[in-house]
């Protein structure tokens, strides 16, 4: 079985029967990191098959701590014996120490499980932060504000995004402009 393959039928299991509104969020991550081809080379299905586990964490199959990105990873380390940089790139989605650290838990994240690459990280973070939780294509503007007006600015979720808010925006436009760049580049002279 490939790598995207064994992704998506691993992530289905895990979410679609229990949480089938994050399935469709994960799904749409998915197709987003597939939008990021041009600019991804030879690592487009290891972005994508990150993009559609990214969330695993979630699922009470596996969750034990409840910080979903150390679940996750744990689990794809553990139980699965998955690619490595699949493994980080769940470990560390969207800003993971930031929120390890309102958790108590960025000793165990960082200790256990290293950083991708950037761009990698960019990348995921970009799908994810420009998906909204059905699934479908929006903002990091608009998600941020989903997401502080969903869990509420006060909570460990809300003070975390609007600390991790800066570094978003910023990965968000590294991205548009490697996009752009790819698109530039191929437009004929
Ligand atoms: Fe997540």
């Amino acid at each position: 079985m490939g790598l995207t393959e064994w992704a998506y039928s691993l992530s289905e299991s895990l979410l679609s029967d229990p949480l089938p509104r994050r399935w469709a969020h994960s799904l749409g991550v998915a197709e987003r990191a597939r939008s990021l081809g041009p600019i991804m080379g030879d690592d487009a299905e290891l972005l994508e098959a990150a993009a559609v586990l990214h969330d695993i964490g979630y699922s009470p199959a596996i969750a034990t701590t409840g910080f979903h990105p150390l679940d996750g990873a744990r689990f794809l380390r553990d139980q699965e014996r998955a690619d490595k940089r699949v493994v980080r790139l769940v470990a560390h989605h969207s800003c993971a120490l930031l929120e390890a650290e309102e958790r108590g838990l960025r000793q165990e994240l960082e200790g256990e499980f290293e950083l991708e690459r950037p761009d990698l990280v960019d990348a995921l973070l970009y799908c994810d932060m420009t998906t909204t939780p059905d699934g479908t294509p929006t903002s990091s503007t608009e998600r941020m504000d989903e997401i502080v007006h969903r869990y509420g600015p006060d909570t460990i979720v809300g003070r975390f995004i609007q600390r991790a808010a800066p570094e978003i925006h910023a990965a968000a436009k590294r991205v548009e402009g490697r996009l752009a760049q790819v698109s530039a580049d191929s437009q004929p002279m």
